[in-house]
């Protein structure tokens, strides 16, 4: 296959594309993220050493807080205090299970301070009041003398933390209050009002947008609130068949290879039709698509809660996170930024944990070889193409990245790159399979992991690569 890149400008690459998204569901905050300061788990202030450093690893840029379905029953003030006095919920939503509430709005920021990320909090729309909302911000931002800057600093925060984007409801036209995009649009212009700027800092506003192929949400959401917004967000979750038949994360059919990959393929679609109706209302593009939740959605483990969501990760989810992110990158003009679901322990998540054990997922080892598309400008390119492969290229700091998915489950793909870059190798590295649900586990926990790629050859600056099936390939070369 013969790959012409041109010189042409291409768009940047938003960092925020490799975004993560971590709610109060299953094992993600409570085991996976947190396990509170008396925990033998190593920890820094409760949040596990070993999973700090391995998101730090990658560079996670921004993670979005505390959900979801649960956003919309979150009352932020539950969290705050003595953790002793706080209330206990039930998580309605996501098991009926207790939710102590020692995760808070404090937490959180902890959790960020030390992942180094920023942060993107999911306002209550649906279960919440203006009030309550407009508070939550003024405690977070506000830096002078106010009832709720007093109260934060009365629980031990004097400075004013940074909220860099915020959501205004989640799945509102579902979970979040099963609105009509005429009457959520009106809610959101009301309830963003009271989002206020407290800082020197302009806080991103997020609309919430449609669920798949709504395109009548987005038509009437836009019509009605787009100047009010500066993104609007898309969910689309990676399924191998009809929603209520999730097939296994393991020991799946050849055919649900396909099915998965295939549903994947679907956000571009998506992001195409979505961001022509965006382009009637905001020809300027000012506004970003947020795609702040996508991934396999897959049967959970057996034996496990089904309110969990906790399902294994395989190189066939590998395959899903370097199709998508390909996709994030064809349409990085729209495409602010998009949010994995979910980090730890919940759908295709990052990382696994059982006690003080690990693991690293074949999604971690996407992100982590796609690290250097961050902020990286897209080069584009033509030439041939074929359907069990996707690729992606960009350059930053003088080096030309050139990332390769072969999703056949058979056949080596060889790829001819011209142009662009002088031929001269930095890096070369890749994930690769044997079986088609190959996966780690806390036995295994290397069985898929990034090693050296030696299938890279440059001739008269022509760049090839020879990528087996079942692999992901990153390589770096000169400009
Ligand atoms: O990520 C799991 C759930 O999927 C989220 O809570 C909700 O927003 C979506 O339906």
């Amino acid at each position: 296959m013969k790959v012409t890149l041109t010189e042409q400008q291409g768009p940047k690459i938003s960092k925020y594309i490799y975004g993560h998204f971590a709610e109060h569901l299953g094992r993600c905050i409570y085991e996976g993220l947190y396990v509170g300061e008396d925990s033998s788990i190593p920890n820094v202030n409760g949040m596990r050493i070993d999973v700090v450093e391995a998101l730090k690893n990658i560079q996670i840029p921004v993670l979005r807080w505390p959900g979801g379905c649960f956003a919309d029953e979150y009352h932020w003030k539950d969290g705050i205090g003595p953790k002793e006095n706080r209330k206990k919920i039930v998580n309605t939503h996501w098991g009926g299970v207790t939710e102590n509430n020692h995760f808070g709005t404090h937490e959180f920021f902890e959790l960020t301070k030390q992942l180094g990320c920023e942060v993107y909090v999911n306002g209550n729309v649906g279960s919440g009041t203006v009030q309550e909302m407009q508070e939550w911000v003024e405690y977070m931002t506000m830096g002078g003398e106010s009832p709720m800057a007093n109260l934060r600093r009365e629980n031990g925060q004097e400075e004013p933390w940074s909220v860099k984007f915020f959501g205004v409801g989640n799945e509102s036209w579902g979970c979040g209050g099963n609105m009509r995009p005429e009457y959520y649009a009106d809610e959101y212009r009301r309830y963003q009002t009271y989002v206020r700027q407290y800082g020197t800092e302009k806080i991103y506003k997020i609309a919430c947008g449609p669920n798949i192929d709504d395109y009548n949400w987005m038509d009437k959401v836009m019509q009605i609130a787009a100047p009010f917004m500066d993104g609007i967000s898309l969910h689309h979750y990676a399924l191998t068949g009809e929603w209520l038949d999730k097939g296994p994360a393991t020991g799946f059919k050849e055919e649900h290879w396909w099915s998965l990959i295939k549903s994947a393929q679907k956000m571009d679609e998506l992001i195409t039709k979505h961001s022509t109706i965006m382009d009637k209302y905001d020809p300027e593009k000012r506004v970003g698509l947020i795609v702040d939740e996508w991934g396999s959605w897959l049967a959970v483990e057996p034996g496990t809660n089904p309110g969990f969501l906790y399902q294994q990760n395989t190189i066939r989810d590998a395959m899903v996170a370097a199709v998508t992110l390909n996709i994030f990158h064809k349409h990085a003009e729209r495409v602010h930024m998009a949010n994995i679901a979910q980090t730890v322990n919940v759908l295709q998540s990052m990382i696994l944990t059982e006690g003080d054990q690990m693991v690293k997922t074949p999604s971690y080892h996407v992100f982590d070889l796609y690290k250097v598309h961050q902020d990286a400008e897209l080069v584009s390119s033509y030439g041939e193409s074929d359907d069990t492969v996707s690729y992606t290229v960009s350059k930053k700091d003088g080096l030309v990245s050139i990332s390769v998915c072969n999703y056949s489950l058979e056949e080596s793909k060889s790829l001819d790159f011209t142009g662009a870059c002088s031929g001269k190798v930095v890096d070369a590295r890749y994930i690769t399979a044997d079986t088609m649900d190959a996966h780690n586990d806390f036995d295994h926990p290397e069985t898929i992991t990034i090693k050296s790629f030696e299938g890279v050859s440059t001739t008269d600056g022509t760049v090839n690569l020879t990528v087996p099936p079942m692999s992901v390939v990153t390589v770096q070369l000169e400009q």
